[in-house]
This record gives structure tokens, sequence and C-alpha cells, in this order.
């Protein structure tokens, strides 16, 4: 498989090429490309050193499989560009991910939708993915019938610049910021833009990605997302109800059997999951696990997961390798 990364020297881009280093996805040519300003750069992958080309290098290089990671604009631009030499794009930006013809996938919920006519595969929204890996297997028993979500949103979400600013806040350097306040010390209960209601896209993004991804607009969700002092790794507390009941030991084993969530719940031990321990790990940790005994059928429960990769770049190479396995590439 001949691979492009596009953004390959952003903060998801570069946790895409580790993400298919650690994997044994098979790469026969690896081509790193960015914006004009990379150019020439250098970019390791497996052992090698591999320069940074630009869009029109990686197009008549005419890649098998293209990631891509350097937002809604260049994807809007580029994708199609990329699939009319015969690539499948999997784009991280929110550019397709709500179009009626492209299929927005989380691989252990609905890849099986992926058709070999689908060139541009959309990657959701980071606090989606994770929030959907550990509703859907009880979804599936229970069916839900609405969501209450909070988000508490680490920096790395918007990119190298917010890390900067994070980082120079704390050294007292002062530098142009991308925030609209500090960060540091603070919380921002702003992410992305707000539309005539007040909700902000990202809210909006919850609710219509999840919709999409169970293929239920039933299902009611609402969504307050804010942006916390944390480097990586997004937790969101989240207020389930189901149209069954469940026994909480029910729902404790279900999310224990399910692959690629991981169980971290025993409060009597202090065992619940935080941003600081999820860092580089692929799976999506679910805890604080408890009925909700101000309602019927209802769960609290608390996930946290990195949001470069289960959020970003590990979704976007298990789409990769789906396709591959079945055949779609
Ligand atoms: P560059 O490093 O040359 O600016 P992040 O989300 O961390 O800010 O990274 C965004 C990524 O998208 C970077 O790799 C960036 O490249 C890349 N990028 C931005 N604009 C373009 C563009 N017009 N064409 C190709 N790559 C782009």
């Amino acid at each position: 498989m001949k691979v492009a990364i596009v953004g390959a020297t952003g903060l998801v881009g570069s946790v895409m090429v580790k993400v298919l280093e650690e994997r044994t996805f098979r790469v026969t040519e690896f081509l790193p490309v960015a914006s004009k300003r990379s150019v020439g750069r250098d970019v390791s992958f497996r052992g090698r050193t591999y320069k940074v080309i630009g869009m029109d290098e990686a197009i008549a290089a005419k890649p098998n499989i293209v990631l891509f990671s350097a937002g809604s604009a260049t994807s809007m631009e580029w994708a199609h560009k990329f699939a009319g030499v015969g690539a499948v794009v999997i784009d991280n930006s929110s550019a397709w991910r709500m179009h009626p013809d492209i299929k927005l996938v989380i691989p252990e919920i609905n890849a099986n939708q992926i058709r070999k006519k689908d060139r541009i595969i959309a990657n959701p929204n980071c606090s989606t993915i994770q929030m959907l890996m550990a509703l859907y297997p009880l979804h599936k028993k229970y069916g839900i019938s609405r969501i209450v979500v909070s988000t508490y949103q680490a920096v790395t979400g918007t990119g190298m610049k917010a890390v900067e600013q994070l980082m120079n806040e704390r050294k007292n350097i002062k530098s142009e910021p991308v925030y609209p306040y500090p960060i540091d010390l603070n919380v921002i209960p702003h992410i992305a833009d707000f539309n005539e209601e007040g909700y902000t896209k990202e809210e909006m993004k919850m609710k219509e990605e999840t919709q999409k991804i169970f293929d239920d607009k039933k299902i009611k969700i609402t969504a307050t997302c804010v942006r916390i002092p944390v480097v990586g790794g997004h937790s969101e507390s989240v207020n389930v109800e189901f149209k069954k009941d469940f026994k909480i030991e029910d729902v404790r084993r279900i999310l224990s059997d399910t692959k690629g969530v991981v169980l971290q719940d025993d409060f009597r031990h202090n065992k619940y999951p935080m941003p600081l321990y999820v860092q580089g790990k692929d799976d999506v940790f679910v805890g604080r696990l408890r009925r909700d005994n101000s309602q019927a059928k209802t769960l609290n429960m608390w996930i946290v997961a990195d949001n470069l990769r289960k959020g970003a770049a590990t979704n976007a190479v298990q789409i990769a390798e789906y396709m591959v396995a079945k055949k779609l590439i």
C-alpha cells in the first residue's frame, strides 16, 4: 500500500505516522505531505527518514490511501482530487462528516456500511468517537433514548498552537493566543463557533454525528463542550437514559467484554479513568458507573480517551485496516 499522510507535520498527523508505525499495516511507500511551508522537512517512519512533499507531488504519486488531517478547508479543496487519482481518503476534518453520501465511521460500530464505491470516508469528531465507543454496546442491549454530555477537552484537540499557548502562559511568555481567553488556570466553555441559539459547533457535532453513526434520528442528545488546561486526553461526564432497564453489574460486564473499551471502575479504591494516564493508549476508558437515582433507567458514566489516538489517528488507521482486510481498497 502506498500511503500518504496529509498534515504529517501536525499534531494529529504525527500521531497517524506513529500509529501506522506501530501496527502491522503493510506500507510499501510512505508519503508525508504538508503545506508548502514544510516541504523538504524530515519525517521518520519505521527507521527511515522521508522528506515532506507538497499536495501536487502527492497527487502525482497516486497513493492508494490518504489519511487527511490538515483542517476542513484543505480537505474540501483536495480530498476529491486525491479520490480522482484512485486514492481512498480517510478524512479527520469535519468537512465531509455530515454529507449524506459520505460514511462517518467508527470501525467497531459501523464499518460494515463501507462499500467499494466509497472513496472518501469521514473520521468522526474526537469527543463523539470516545462517547460512542462506550455507549454502543449498551445501546444495542438497552436502546438509548437520551444523552446529556459535558466534555472536558484537552488543548491538543485544537492543534499545535494551542499547546504552545498553554505552555507559554505557564512560563509567562507572551505569544499570539489561539483561545479568546487564557487557558492555563482556567476553563473555557466554548469550543468552535456559536450558532444563533448559543450552542457551539462542537456541541452540534456531538449530536448530529451520534445520530448519523447510530443511524437513529430519534436519540435525543444535549451537549456542553468545555476546554480545560490539560495537554492531552478528553474526559466526558455522560448521563444516559435507556428504553429498557439495566442492572449495573450487567453494564459492567458488557463494557468489560467490549473490545477497545477498558473498564476502570472501582470507587472504593479510587479507581477511575483520568486523562494523564490514557495518553498514548488506543483504548477508551470508562468508570464512575452509577445509576442516576433521580430518574428511571438512567446511568451516569465517566469516559476518557486519548483524543489524538482513538479520537483521531487510531480510528483513521483502523478504517484503513478494515478496508484493506475487506478488499475495499
Ligand atoms: P504545516 O506544518 O506545513 O503548516 P495542526 O492541526 O497541528 O495545526 O496541523 C495541521 C497540519 O495540516 C500541518 O501538518 C499543516 O502543515 C497541514 N496543513 C495546513 N494547511 C495545509 C495545506 N493547505 N496543504 C497541506 N497541508 C496543510
